[in-house]
Formats: structure tokens, C-alpha cells, sequence
């Protein structure tokens, strides 16, 4: 995680690294700082917490320097302070960091043995220690990190500022994304193509184990072995605009309400409205018809995405799917079937586990699909075919539209391999087009469940904990519906297949546990009844999420029913995540905790 940004600029650079640091702070809130060179000599300021406060710190004490380097940092090593926080530095080099420098207690315990003095608990650091050690053997900056590199085990990319060298930055990349930007006199670093935006749309990725030396002039990209290589300079499309709220009080509210929009955008990317049909790209690397076996891999909210599609493409391609979380699949050496088809959910693209997952599966001999929201992420350049979520820049930690415009991007994949393995008629395909074609219109339907949801998030926010139950497409639902709950209320909650709900969780019901239902009236609707009466009659607090023919059913007394619109049982998925989404914000709100940046948490988890 943590962001990084540097500027080898014409003019100072103190606010620009602070406007960059705004759009890297998905990246982390833990604390942010900078470092410039003041008539040549390296100054820093630095603040715990969110960018706001290195600002008021930066008001007090401006900085003028034309050459820098910044950083937000979601903590690693070592806890939030402002001793902690990037950049770290001696009197000769600065430097800022995203990833974990794996063996740096070794290096700690040589480096304090050879007289370092450390003045903080990061893992970081010792990366300026040790690059300071070589400057004072009397190497040059450029071969003092080259020789520096080496030593370092783990996942980095680093920017380095020299004392005195005001035309000279470094930076470096292993296993953590760096963008090298091209400006008009200036050169740039950047975490991503977003952070880099305001300045230029010329960009070239680093490539793992590259180092580039800036000037202003331009730059030279060595690989690991010290080759000087080139990388392509390309053209971003990363908008240059900070999305800003709107008329909402947060950035979660505008993207649940942007859903009908967004998915419907990314419907229409993969349906043939005129032919009711589905529609992939054509060059596809491989044969669905050919396939033993999907693999899924992803991280949270995207794994349960992923989840629901095994669901899907199980029933409607009869293909078998394999899913796990990206951080035990990564490790489980898990033999792959010969030309299999992986699937990778990530909305940042960036996620260390999911991209990790990519690669075993590509060094596996897997066709690696990627179901990305970020068209320049790392996955997505990675992968053999992109299927992009076009939900737009989610900027609230909580994923919402990301996690439907991933289901219906899944739908359609899932659609697509059903036709091509004959297992869906035409009629069959056109009833589900139809129905995916009417998610946008349900869902602003549920969204009208939003004052309902309100009151009932006042009760809710009263209580420890939450039980959320689901059978079938609606167990994922649960299992997000419960991370959407804990991630910013900070209430406790877990989900479970209702099914599951005798073989243990029952001991938990009482009267003052709420046990949310998700059961569209579908082929198990009976089965969660049952499930439901086992509650009722242990005292539990019901809120039923159904439709009007399942609230009929449902034959019990409920805390709150939210009745939701009728549809097709195979779409339930994408629009019951609203009422879920709804109530875990207007919890989140109640209980007044920092809805769009929850403590603790990062939107982009570059780290495993
Ligand atoms: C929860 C949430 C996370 C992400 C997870 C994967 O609301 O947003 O659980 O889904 O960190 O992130 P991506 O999709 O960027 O790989």
C-alpha cells in the first residue's frame, strides 16, 4: 500500500506533491509527508493521520524547493506517528516507499553494529541508512542505490532525493507498481497514472526489478542487471479530475447511487441490445468449449464477486469453478488443469495477492482473464484478456458499484461460456439478457429503500453484533453484506449460508442479535423460511430482505421486512447488494465514523 509520488520540476513543487498525495491517499491515511531540497539541502515535512494535517503542517512552514518527493503511507511496519512517517532520511538521501523490505531486521541490526542511528520502527528506513552508507564510501548517488538494491528481499518501489542534487531523483521497482511521467522540462514518479494525471499523460511503467535515474531532461531505466533498457512511453487515459461528491455527504452515497448508471454502462459493453445476445471479445485465447475447469482468485468484496460467479457458471455453462481468497490460493500450489482458464476480480488491479495469483497462474500455463475497473493497473496489463468494470474511480474505500459492475461483467461471462458450451438455448440466453438488461431500472427501485433502511439502521446501530444469512447467490451476498457492515460501523457481523446456521452460529441468536435475511423468493426461498423459524424461535431479531411474493410467504413475525421489486432469480445478486449496501451505511453514518476512509483500512492493498 502507500503511496509515492516525486517531482524533478521547474517551479515548486510543495503543493503539487500535496495535490498528488490527494489522489493517492486511497493508498492509505495513516500519516503523509514531503521532502524537497532547500537551496540544495534535503528538508522533510511530515504529519501523522490524513493529508489535511501535513497541509495545516506545510501552512505553518512552506516549503520552496523545485525538486521533491511525498508519500502516503497505510502502516506496515511500525504505528502511525510522525516519527514513522515517509519520507525517511539521513542528512545525505530521502526516500519514500510502498511495499515491505522483507530481511530489514538483518539489515537493522548490521547497520545500527556499523554506527546508524535509526529514529524510526519502519522497514523503510534502512534503505536510506544503507544507501547513505554508500555515498559516505564516497560512490555516486546512482551507484550507491545501484549497489543498494541487492541487499533488499521483498516488494518495494522507492523514490530516492539526494542532499545537493538538485537535478537528480531515483527511482525503483520490485513487485510494487512505479510510473516514470514525461513533462514539458520536468519528470515525474508516480505510484499510478492517477497520481501522475495532473501533470502529464506521458507515461512508461517500470518493469519489476527496473531503476530509473531522472533529471530534468529525461530519464535512463536500467534493468535488474543493470542494462539499460527502454520501456514503452505511452498515452493514459487517467482523467486529470478529482471526482468530487456532489450533493452527497459521501463519496459511499454517490457510488451507490451511480450504480444504475455504471452497470448499465458495463452491460452495454458486453451485451448486443439489437440481438439480445452476449457479447465477448471475439479473440478470446481460448475455447470455452475446451475447458475442464475455472479457477477464481480475488481479495474481499471482489472475492465474493467471485463467489456469486462460481454459482453462475456452474448452472448456466456447467463448468466447474474453483475459488479461493488470492492469499491462500497464491501459496497453495494448487495444480491448475493444462490450458485452464483463470479468472482474476480486482477493481484496483493493484491487490499483491490477486496480482500474485495472476502470475502462478500464468507460470502454471493458465489463460489468465482479468475482470479489472482500472484500465492501467498492473493486472490489467498483465493479463491475456481485460474485461473491464466500467464503474468509474470508486474512491470510498467500501467497494459498492465496483463490486456490481464486477457482477455483471461475471453475468456476462458467465452468459458467454453457456452459449459457446451449448448448454444455453437461444431462448435461454435472450430470457437472461432480459433480465441483466433490467438490473439498472431494479436498482433504482432499491435504491428507494434508502429512508426505510435509515430508520432501521438506528436500531442497528445500537447492537455488537450482526448475523447475515443467505442461501445460494444470496450466501456471498450475506458474506458482503456482513464486511460492508464491520468495515464502517466497526459493528461486529458475519455472514453464513443459512443452511450452515444449526451447525453452530445458532448459540449465538438471542433477542439482541439481528439476523439479516437475504431471500429473494427463488428455488431455496422454502429452505431459508425454515432457517428463519429457527431464529424466531430463539428470540432473534429478523429483518427480512425479500420480495412482495416472499414477504407473503414468509409467514412470521419480522423486525423489518424491505420488500424489493420482482425479478428474474437469476439477477437477484446485483440489485439485492443495494438494500445491503444501504443499511451498512446509514449504520456506518448513525454511528458517525469516517464512512469513506474507515480506520484501519486501504482501498488499493499493494501489500500482502
Ligand atoms: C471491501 C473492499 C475490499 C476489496 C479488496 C480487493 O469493501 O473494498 O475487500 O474488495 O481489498 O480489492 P481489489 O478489488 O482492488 O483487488
Amino acid at each position: 500500500m502507500c503511496g509515492i509520488i516525486g517531482i524533478v520540476g521547474t517551479a515548486p513543487v510543495a503543493e503539487r506533491l500535496v495535490e498528488s498525495l490527494r489522489r493517492l491517499e486511497y493508498r492509505g491515511y495513516d500519516s503523509a509527508g514531503i521532502a524537497t531540497l532547500e537551496e540544495g539541502r534535503l528538508s522533510r515535512r511530515r504529519a501523522e493521520g490524513k493529508l489535511r494535517n501535513l497541509e495545516a503542517v506545510l501552512r505553518e512552514a512552506p516549503l520552496e524547493g523545485r525538486i521533491g518527493i511525498g508519500h502516503t503511507r497505510w502502516a506496515t511496519h511500525g504505528r502511525p506517528s510522525v516519527a514513522n512517517a515517509h519520507p525517511h532520511a539521513t542528512t545525505q538521501v530521502a526516500v519514500v516507499h510502498n511495499g515491505i523490505i522483507e530481511n530489514f531486521r538483518e539489515l537493522r541490526d548490521e547497520l545500527l553494529k556499523d554506527g546508524s542511528n535509526f529514529e524510526s520502527e519502519t522497514d523503510t528506513e534502512v534503505v536510506a541508512h544503507l544507501v547513505s552508507r554508500e555515498l559516505r564510501g564516497g560512490r555516486s548517488p546512482q551507484d550507491a542505490v545501484a549497489a543498494t538494491l541487492p541487499q533488499l528481499k521483498g516488494a518495494f518501489a522507492l523514490a530516492f532525493l539526494f542532499d545537493g542534487e538538485d537535478n537528480l531523483m531515483i527511482g525503483a521497482r520490485k513487485g510494487s507498481p512505479l510510473a516514470v511521467g514525461y513533462g514539458a522540462g520536468e519528470m515525474y514518479l508516480g505510484s499510478d497514472a492517477i497520481a501522475l494525471a495532473p501533470f502529464t499523460d506521458t507515461i512508461a511503467y517500470l518493469d519489476d526489478g527496473d531503476w530509473a535515474v531522472m533529471t530534468r531532461d529525461g530519464a535512463v531505466i536500467r534493468d535488474a542487471a543493470n542494462t539499460e533498457v527502454t520501456r514503452p512511453v505511452q498515452k493514459t487515459t487517467a482523467s486529470a479530475f478529482l471526482v468530487e461528491k456532489g450533493n452527497f455527504r459521501h463519496f459511499m452515497a454517490k457510488e451507490m447511487h451511480e450504480q444504475p448508471e455504471v452497470v448499465a454502462h458495463t452491460l452495454a459493453h458486453y451485451i448486443d441490445m439489437a440481438n439480445e445476445t452476449v457479447q465477448l471479445p471475439t479473440d478470446l485465447p481460448f475455447d470455452f468449449t475446451k475447458l475442464e475447469r475455472v479457477s477464481i482468485a480475488a481479495c474481499g468484496t471482489a472475492y465474493y464477486a467471485g463467489l456469486i460467479a462460481k454459482y453462475w457458471i456452474e448452472r448456466y455453462a456447467r463448468l466447474p469453478v474453483e475459488i479461493d481468497v488470492a492469499s491462500e490460493f497464491r501459496y497453495r500450489e494448487a495444480p491448475l488443469p493444462r490450458d485452464g482458464l483463470m479468472v482474476v476480480i480486482s477493481q484496483s488491479g493493484e491487490t499483491a495477492d490477486t496480482l500474485a495469483s495472476l502470475r502462478y497462474a500464468r507460470e502454471q500455463g493458465q489463460h489468465v482473464m482479468a475482470v479489472v475497473n482500472v484500465p492501467t493497473s498492473t493486472i490489467a496489463r498483465e493479463a491475456d484478456v481485460v474485461m473491464p468494470t466500467l464503474a468509474g474511480p470508486e474512491i470510498g474505500v467500501a467497494s459498492t458499484k465496483a463490486f456490481t459492475c464486477q457482477l455483471a461483467t461475471l453475468a456476462a461471462v458467465a452468459v458467454a461460456a453457456g452459449r459457446a458450451r451449448g448448454v444455453l438455448s437461444a431462448d435461454e440466453e435472450r430470457r437472461l439478457v432480459r433480465a441483466l438488461v433490467e438490473v439498472p431500472r431494479l436498482m433504482n427501485e432499491a435504491l428507494k429503500l434508502g429512508p426505510v433502511t435509515e430508520t432501521l439502521s438506528r436500531a442497528v446501530s445500537r447492537v455488537r453484533d450482526v448475523l447475515y444469512l443467505g442461501r445460494g447467490t444470496s450466501f456471498p451476498l450475506a458474506l458482503e453484506g456482513a464486511l460492508k457492515l464491520k468495515e464502517i460501523s466497526y459493528i461486529h457481523a458475519e455472514g453464513y449460508a443459512a443452511g450452515e446456521l444449526k451447525h453452530g452460529p445458532i448459540a449465538l441468536i438471542d433477542e439482541n442479535m439481528p439476523v439479516v435475511v437475504i431471500a429473494p423468493y427463488d428455488n431455496v426461498f422454502d429452505k431459508t423460511m425454515s432457517n428463519m423459524q429457527e431464529v424466531a424461535a430463539r428470540g432473534g431479531r429478523i429483518v427480512l430482505i425479500t420480495d412482495k411474493t416472499g414477504a407473503e410467504h414468509a409467514s412470521l413475525e419480522t423486525e423489518a421486512t424491505l420488500i424489493m421489486p420482482d425479478m428474474d432469480p437469476a439477477i437477484t445478486p446485483l440489485v439485492y447488494a443495494i438494500p445491503v449496501q444501504l443499511l451498512a451505511y446509514h449504520t456506518a453514518v448513525q454511528m458517525g465514523t469516517d464512512v469513506d476512509q474507515p480506520r484501519n483500512l486501504a482501498k488499493s492493498v499493494t501489500v500482502e
